[in-house]
């Protein structure tokens, strides 16, 4: 079994071609089966043999290994790609998250970097890759098992939908003094330190780098520090401009996403603080970030995220109203406000949740259609990128998220009779008149014959 990329597999498919070996697939998982499978049968030692391989594989990798004349033993490596070990009674796991264990023992051991683990039923032991011997640091998961089950819904994400809620509230929980004031109790980062940052760079992938495009319209609003927001795997191969008055904001559901594990530390080696928005407590990035927020969303076992989403904006409007605070700016006052807005967020979302006969009514519209659009303005924007992302990813649909202002730059274009377009709607109430300018993208995309409902 393996995860991630080996980044040399092509020079070292050459070679075992050049020594007859003969390959059912081009993948680079199979590279590695062949390379341990001729290690093996030198030493008679799968854990040699793996100690073997490793030594010669570049990239980001997790590898378990079994001998067919051995089943009980598994062995597996990790480098910059998660691995977690779950120690049972007479049975131990491998995962690449706890919640793959969870429902059989709460007892887990973290690996380090550049590690091996060999585990039988009864025994797990530890070297790094050098073959010394390592320990690994055990840990009891505080995550509740039947957070882990499907709690009678259909599939984990449709449940995780459901857990939306929950996930905000837990996140708020616990944030504010007897005085109203927000004190975050695992940020290591000093105060004097947070008081001089000059800018915020937000890196994550996915769904997590569009909750942060969402935050950085707020944390700049509160703070009025500049916010850039980044895909992870762009800022790590490019000469970002960082000083250690940055504070590098990663963001990541699993704490294990490598190309933002890579961009947290190429910011450490510029020299900025790092903060870690992240739902996984023990994984690496927290670990190696200065500090760390946690969303507490429980487990997300769906690979698509969405309670994940919410909490994640949550945490980051948390950070952002707790910089404002420490900076003593006018939001900093305002900040309890905000917050009792966002304490009623979870109860609106249940309204919403508790009612989806309509959205099943849309979906049924739409099973054959291919190709939607998605527009919205300000946060919408992001939250229509996220929606577009979501429907490419679920259902194989192509999908779109545009800015709605830049629907006459060129989007327009796109939009024919019985076109689908869903459009995010600022509240009338909100402050920037944005409510009218998007009522008017919507009559423009009717006047089309864009399909609605
Ligand atoms: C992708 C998932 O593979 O990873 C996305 O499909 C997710 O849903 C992204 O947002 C980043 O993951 P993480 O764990 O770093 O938040």
């Amino acid at each position: 079994m393996h995860n991630g990329i080996i980044e040399n597999f092509h020079s070292l498919r050459q070679s075992l071609l050049a020594d007859g070996v003969e390959f059912t697939s081009e993948t680079d998982t199979e590279v590695v089966a062949h390379l341990v499978a001729s290690a093996y049968a030198d030493s008679g030692d799968l854990t040699r043999a793996m100690q073997d391989v490793v030594g010669t594989l570049e990239g980001a990798f997790t590898l378990l290994a079994v001998h067919a004349d051995a089943p009980n033993t598994v062995v597996a490596a990790r480098r910059n790609s998660p691995l977690v070990v779950g120690l049972g009674d007479g049975e131990n796991f491998m995962g690449s998250d706890v919640a793959a264990f969870i429902g059989h023992t709460r007892k887990a051991l973290e690996l380090g970097q550049d590690q091996i683990v060999t585990i039988t039923p009864d025994s797990c032991d530890v070297i790094n890759f050098d073959g010394t011997p390592s320990e690994g640091k055990a840990y009891d998961v505080t995550w509740d098992a039947a957070a882990a089950e499907k709690d009678g819904y259909d599939t984990f994400m449709e449940k995780e939908i459901h857990d939306q809620p929950h996930a905000v509230r837990d996140t708020l929980l616990g944030r504010t003094d007897e005085n109203g004031q927000l004190v975050l109790d695992e940020m290591s980062i000093t105060e004097q330190d947070l008081r001089g940052i000059s800018k915020i760079v937000i890196v994550a992938c996915g769904t997590a780098a569009y909750a942060g495009m969402v935050a950085k319209y707020a944390i700049e609003r509160w703070t009025r520090i500049p916010v850039e927001v980044e895909l992870a795997h762009e800022f790590r191969y490019r000469d970002p401009v960082i000083d250690e008055n940055t504070l590098v904001v990663s963001i990541s559901q699993s704490g294990e996403t490598a190309d933002t594990l890579m961009a947290v530390r190429h910011a450490k080696e510029l020299g900025a603080r790092t903060l870690s928005i992240c739902n996984t407590h023990g994984s690496t990035i927290p670990r190696e970030s200065d500090a760390v927020l946690y969303t507490h969303a429980g487990p997300e076992i769906a690979v698509a995220s969405t309670k994940a989403f919410v909490a994640q904006i949550t945490a980051s409007y948390i950070l952002g109203l707790y910089l404002a605070q420490l900076r003593g700016g006018s939001f900093g006052r305002n900040a309890a406000e905000v917050l009792e807005e966002l304490h009623g967020i979870p109860a609106k979302m249940s309204d919403l949740l508790g009612n989806l006969a309509r959205v099943k009514e849309i979906a049924y519209f739409m099973a054959d259609t291919r190709s939607v659009l998605f527009l919205g303005r300000h946060v919408g924007f992001p939250i229509a990128m996220e929606g577009a992302l979501k429907l490419k990813e679920l259902a194989y649909i192509h999908a779109e998220g545009f800015a709605a202002g830049e629907l006459k730059h060129g989007p327009i274009a796109l939009i024919e009779p019985g076109q689908p377009v869903f459009i995010v709607v600022p509240s009338p109430s909100a402050e920037n008149g944005l409510h009218g300018k998007v009522v008017s993208n919507i009559q423009e995309i009717r006047a089309r014959g864009a399909a609605h409902w």
